[in-house]
């Protein structure tokens, strides 16, 4: 059973892995229109598996006798300045990400939920992997300047954003 205290901060992870999924998507989109069909292609991905992330929370949730909400997301932004920036905030994001994990971690101990703590601890492992995938990025942007963007759009195309779980 989860205390309202941990009931209610895994729901506002919900919330905040299900705004990652859409933000993704919708660089995706905004990488697609611009006409970089391989980083569009990372980003797709990257959003599929937040979807997990968040499918995970509603399940975790419900299983240990909570009840997983399903909210309205926040509108992500449309367009974006370019693809350095565009990874920068992905980096950022995923940042952000990783504090809220760790609050999650903090409090299962304060409260003694060992159990969520115990499941919880595979998105800290996944949030390692998932800054790592970003940095390889955009280290290979850095390497390639502001050119060779069509280089770097094919190059991104055989990269995963991160593991498939
Ligand atoms: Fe679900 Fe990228 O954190």
């Amino acid at each position: 059973m989860l205390t309202k205290k941990i009931e209610k901060i895994l729901n506002e992870q919900i919330i905040k892995e299900g705004y990652s999924s859409n933000l993704y998507l919708s660089m995706a989109s905004w990488a697609d229109k611009e006409g970089y069909a391989g980083i569009a292609q990372w980003l797709f991905a990257q959003a599929e598996e937040e979807r997990t992330h968040m499918m995970k929370f509603i399940n975790f949730i419900n299983e240990r006798g909570g009840h997983a909400i399903i909210p309205a997301f926040d509108v992500p932004p449309s367009s974006f300045p370019g693809i350095k920036e565009l990874f920068n905030e992905v980096l950022a994001h995923e940042q952000y990400i990783t504090g809220s994990i760790n609050d999650i971690v903090a409090l299962t101990i304060e409260e003694k939920d060992f159990a969520t703590n115990n499941w919880v601890q595979w998105f800290v492992t996944e949030q390692v992997e998932e800054e790592a995938s970003v940095q390889i990025v955009i280290d290979k942007l850095n390497m390639l300047g502001d050119k060779n963007m069509y280089m770097f759009d094919r190059d991104i195309m055989g990269l995963r954003g991160t593991s498939e779980e």
